[in-house]
């Protein structure tokens, strides 16, 4: 029984992995190291206290893939490599086109060659575009707001086409709404590359001193703060998600939609004033211009995964203010 986590060095990969070891799962990471350091496969080790075996590899390459299924029993994958910027995937749609889409196809038509048909997918909210009032549903009609978007919501498609076309495959598509946090050993967490482009990234920048001043994009929409409203989910139930899907797919057949998030959704700007509270300190920002793109309002439905995945969030806004914290000041400590 062991699981192929693809992408396993990212953010979400990593912390997948430390919690699948912990439930008993044995796992193979692969990961190319284009948005990642190697150094954090040392982490997951130390936390989880074994050696994990780790192969580097091109999913665009196929025979290098090939390779990992011949080496190892693989019984299962989970599936995150890809890039997730947006505002990169409309600058390069087609790196974005080819990544994505071609690293996924390569690996399930591996997969099918071994005869490896279990897979949960690494999807996103952003597959509901803005067409909907919150809270999301999986079974809503379905859109994409860019090329990244695009690419979740084609390979969505391709692969219950898959499982339309042969009923032994099992996927599980997970629908992250917005994942922030880092492991409560504050050895784990997201790993900024380039400039980043998500919140709470940018507010850890302003906290520790490296930015004078956070934006807040948009102060005048019609929510009670004026601010934008997430559903915000910590790291660790987000990870947690996809190891009660996998155990779901041992028992069910199918394409299931999951959404990940905690159904409850705060402003931008309740995060900062969180995040005040529970570090002390004050993060100094500006009200800007609003971001294209944006929604207003994006909250999940989490009934389904309660329901069939038995699985709910159990950690709060503060919790993951914290350990998003803790992260920042032993990554800087660290460099
Ligand atoms: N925001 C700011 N200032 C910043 C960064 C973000 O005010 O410096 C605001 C955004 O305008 C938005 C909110 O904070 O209102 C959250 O923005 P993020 O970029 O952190 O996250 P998004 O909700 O835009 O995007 C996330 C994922 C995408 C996914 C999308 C939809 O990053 O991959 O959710 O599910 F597509």
């Amino acid at each position: 029984m062991t699981v192929l986590i693809t992408g396993g060095l990212g953010f979400i990969g990593s912390h997948t992995v430390v919690d699948l070891i912990e439930q008993g799962y044995d796992c193979v990471i692969l990961d190319n190291l284009s948005r990642t350091t190697i150094d954090v496969l040392e982490k997951i080790e130390l936390i989880v206290q074994r050696k994990i075996p780790f192969m580097k590899v091109n999913m665009l390459e196929s025979q290098a893939l090939r390779n990992v299924f011949t080496q190892y029993d693989i019984t299962s994958v989970i599936h995150f490599a890809g890039f997730k910027s947006v505002g990169e995937s409309v600058q390069n749609p087609l790196v974005y086109y080819q990544t994505n889409l071609i690293s996924t196809l390569n690996l399930i038509d591996i997969m099918q060659e071994f005869d490896v048909k279990k897979l949960v997918f690494s999807s996103s909210a952003t597959v509901y575009g803005d067409l909907h009032i919150p809270p999301l549903r999986e079974d809503l009609p379905l859109k994409a707001l860019n090329p990244y978007g695009r690419t979740k919501l084609i390979l969505e498609e391709i692969l219950c086409d898959l499982v339309s076309s042969d009923n032994s495959w099992s996927i599980a598509l997970m629908r992250y709404f917005n994942p922030i946090g880092a492991h409560k050993t504050g050895l784990l967490g997201e790993l900024p590359f380039g400039i980043p482009n998500n919140l709470m990234p940018h507010l850890l920048k302003v906290a520790i001193g490296e930015t004078s001043k956070l934006q807040i994009f948009g102060g005048d929409y019609d929510t009670e703060d004026g601010s934008c409203i997430r559903d915000f989910i910590h790291i660790m139930d987000l990870a947690s998600g996809h190891v009660r899907a996998l155990d779901y797919l041992k028992k069910n057949a199918g394409c299931e939609a999951f959404n990940l998030g905690t159904g409850i959704g705060y402003s931008v700007l309740k995060l900062i004033d969180t995040f005040k509270e529970v570090t002390g300190i004050k993060v100094p920002f500006e009200i800007a211009n609003r971001r294209e793109g944006d929604i207003v309002v994006s909250i999940a439905d989490v009934t389904k995964a309660e329901t069939l995945l038995g699985w709910k969030a159990k950690y709060n806004l503060s919790d993951m203010c914290e350990d998003a914290w803790n992260w920042e000041l032993n990554r800087k400590r660290g460099e």
